[in-house]
């Protein structure tokens, strides 16, 4: 990718930035997931994980602009939660998810459709947070709710209390390890994969249908991984995101969501040893927060398109405001935009 100013130092960005932000004043919000860069974090009104981040854009009263660093499926949420008329930015508009590119619209209304036939009128879907507008679109339009990983089992039981099994999409372990968590068997966790749908007629006995999807970031830890950290350090305890593959979070001391893993670090006592299985970016800037304790990745890996904006992409950004000519204003259909908001509403509601 080119590089932006390259005639301007990395410290005349981060002024400049600082004079940006001072002149938008409360016409800006600056809002970044926590796996961001330590170089744009740094610049956020507002860090969060998905959860707090949806929440944020509903509670964002002034801002005229809210300036997302963050990936696709992330801004378009806040695009549909905020206050009309404020405008949505991603600096770099490129950063998606592959893991939300798992699920398209059309493919899950094949899945939807053939569901139908096994249980008429008795399942209701379910999408993780991570998925495209279009996908939260389908599932707010068939009574279905959006979920974060901080709120899955409290929507798994929401939506048990509407109709008797659930299509989950578009993450495989955060629903698997939810459904195990929530003392659903293996047997009664079925599998669709869109390249190679299964004959709905042997999905009968499932109460949770997982759709064939996964987060490449936290599917690499491995249950190697966390021997190798309890050999190097037999007192440490592991913590790992929901969305690691099930063997892996069997293994760990502790399951949570990022805010969860953040609470972890903040109450480990001086002195002791926690290994994570998340993002690198945020188990780094954990570890820096808190020098009295050892906190270190399960492995190091990345978000490449996390890692995507740059304190000069956000720069970049800001200049197109204060220019009148906004650049990468996020934009969702108003159809999609009111059936997504259905599924979004019904889980701000529930939690
Ligand atoms: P949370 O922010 O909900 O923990 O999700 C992690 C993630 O993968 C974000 O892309
Ligand atoms: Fe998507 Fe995984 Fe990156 Fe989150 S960490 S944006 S789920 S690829």
């Amino acid at each position: 990718m080119k590089k932006l100013y390259p005639d301007l130092s990395d410290a005349r960005v981060y002024e400049r930035i600082k004079a940006l932000k001072a002149q938008l004043g409360s016409d800006l919000s600056i809002m970044a997931h926590y796996y961001q860069r330590d170089d744009v974090v740094r610049f956020a009104d507002f860090q969060g994980d998905s959860l707090e981040l949806a929440h944020c854009a509903t509670d964002a009263e002034s801002a005229c602009h809210i300036v997302f660093c963050g990936v696709m499926f992330m801004s378009e949420t806040a695009a549909m939660l905020c206050k009309p008329g404020t405008l949505v930015l991603q600096p770099v508009t490129a950063a998606g998810c592959t893991m939300a590119d798992m699920a398209d619209a059309e493919n899950v209304a094949v899945a939807w459709n053939a569901l139908q036939r096994v249980w008429p009128g008795d399942v209701i879907p379910i999408t993780y947070q991570n998925a495209n507008a279009s996908v939260k679109a389908f599932v707010g339009r068939n009574g279905g709710a959006v979920c974060t990983s901080a709120n899955s089992e409290r929507i798994f039981r929401w939506a048990f209390a509407q109709r008797g099994h659930i299509l989950f999409l578009p993450d495989e372990n955060l629903s698997t390890n939810t459904a195990y968590a929530m003392g659903i068997p293996p047997e009664q966790v079925g599998t669709w994969d869109p390249f190679n749908p299964p004959d709905p007629a042997t999905l009968k006995d499932n109460r949770v249908v997982v759709w064939k999807g996964h987060c490449y970031v936290h599917t690499v830890f491995s249950s190697q991984d966390i021997a190798r950290a309890r050999s190097a350090h037999p007192d440490a305890q592991v913590v790992v995101h929901p969305e690691c593959r099930p063997e892996v979070v069997q293994l760990a001391d502790k399951v949570g969501s990022t805010s969860t893993i953040i609470r972890v670090v903040q109450q480990a006592a001086p002195g002791s040893v926690t290994f994570i299985g998340t993002e690198w970016h945020l188990v780094y800037r954990l570890a820096r927060q808190h020098p009295d304790r050892l906190v270190l990745p399960l492995r190091r890996s990345t978000c490449g398109t996390m890692s995507m904006t740059t304190a000069r992409h956000l720069l970049a950004s800001l200049e197109s405001i204060v220019a009148g000519e906004p650049q990468g204003v996020v934009q969702v259909d108003e159809q999609t935009a009111h059936d997504a908001r259905l599924a979004l509403d019904r889980m701000l509601e529930v939690i």
